[in-house]
């Protein structure tokens, strides 16, 4: 089995003595025996940086630009998040699709213009839960995760892959292991018959992932980790949430 992932998805929260706080307790629990990152809001990236440098925590931004660089107010490029020493950016969260109106084909060039730069895109898909009841899920998530395999072409197999049913996102409301497995193996198959490295490519599950089902996601056959929002800004929780992959 390959070795898990578990990435913080801190969202619009924190400040800087609390994020120091959340730092120095996440880097003194190490090791985890998992890879563990936290994608921390923009203006905080480089005390982030600060704080993690020389430890095995990574770090990285929750949303890139589809552009190289210009006339672009408020976004931040692919080439300033490898500048602050990113190794992820989270790209297509489902609140971003659905409060900034970003497409599947957005997020794709989102994911390209990252990967462009060396910084690994966290692309995520989902469905709603109105989706989920009339028996879409399915295609919905192989949609989104197609137009971006389209894009990245034969650098698909560089990407992080995110399944996070909208309905589980800060709900309390988690997709059972056995539903999200299934959801997992469908991915899995689309990923292997494009780039054909399916079986090493990491696909995460979020919503709601707390240190009492972390396990048993985890321990479903095609779940190589977690995308942890509300659980990854309480130190207790997001260390054992990083042990339980470990
Ligand atoms: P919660 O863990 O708070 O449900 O959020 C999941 C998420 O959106 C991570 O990106």
């Amino acid at each position: 089995m390959q070795r898990k992932l578990v990435v913080g998805n801190w969202k619009m929260h924190g400040s800087r003595p609390a994020n120091a706080e959340l730092l120095a307790a996440l880097l003194g629990a190490r090791p985890f025996g998992a890879d563990v990152a936290v994608c921390v809001p923009y203006v905080y990236l480089n005390e982030t940086a600060a704080t993690l440098a020389g430890s095995d925590i990574r770090w990285g931004a929750q949303d890139v630009s589809a552009h190289e660089q210009g006339a672009y107010t408020g976004e931040v490029s692919a080439a300033m998040l490898a500048e602050c020493g990113c190794r992820y950016v989270i790209v297509g969260h489902s609140e971003r699709r659905a409060y900034h109106a970003e497409s599947d084909a957005l997020v794709a060039r989102k994911a390209q213009a990252a990967l462009a730069r060396g910084v690994t895109p966290v692309v995520c898909v989902g469905e709603t839960l109105a989706e989920r009841e009339a028996g879409e899920t399915e295609d919905v998530v192989k949609r989104q995760l197609s137009v971006v395999i389209h894009q990245l072409a034969h650098c698909a197999a560089e990407m992080v892959v995110a399944y996070e049913p909208v309905w589980a996102i800060g709900t309390g409301r988690t997709a059972s292991p056995e539903q999200a497995q299934a959801v997992h193996a469908v991915l899995r198959a689309q990923l292997q018959a494009a780039t054909g490295h399916g079986a090493a490519m990491k696909i995460l599950y979020g919503g709601s992932v707390k240190p009492d089902n972390a396990a048993t996601l985890f321990a479903q056959a095609d779940i190589d980790g977690g995308l942890i929002g509300g659980a990854s800004l309480k130190a207790a929780d997001f260390i054992a949430i990083c042990r339980a992959a470990g």
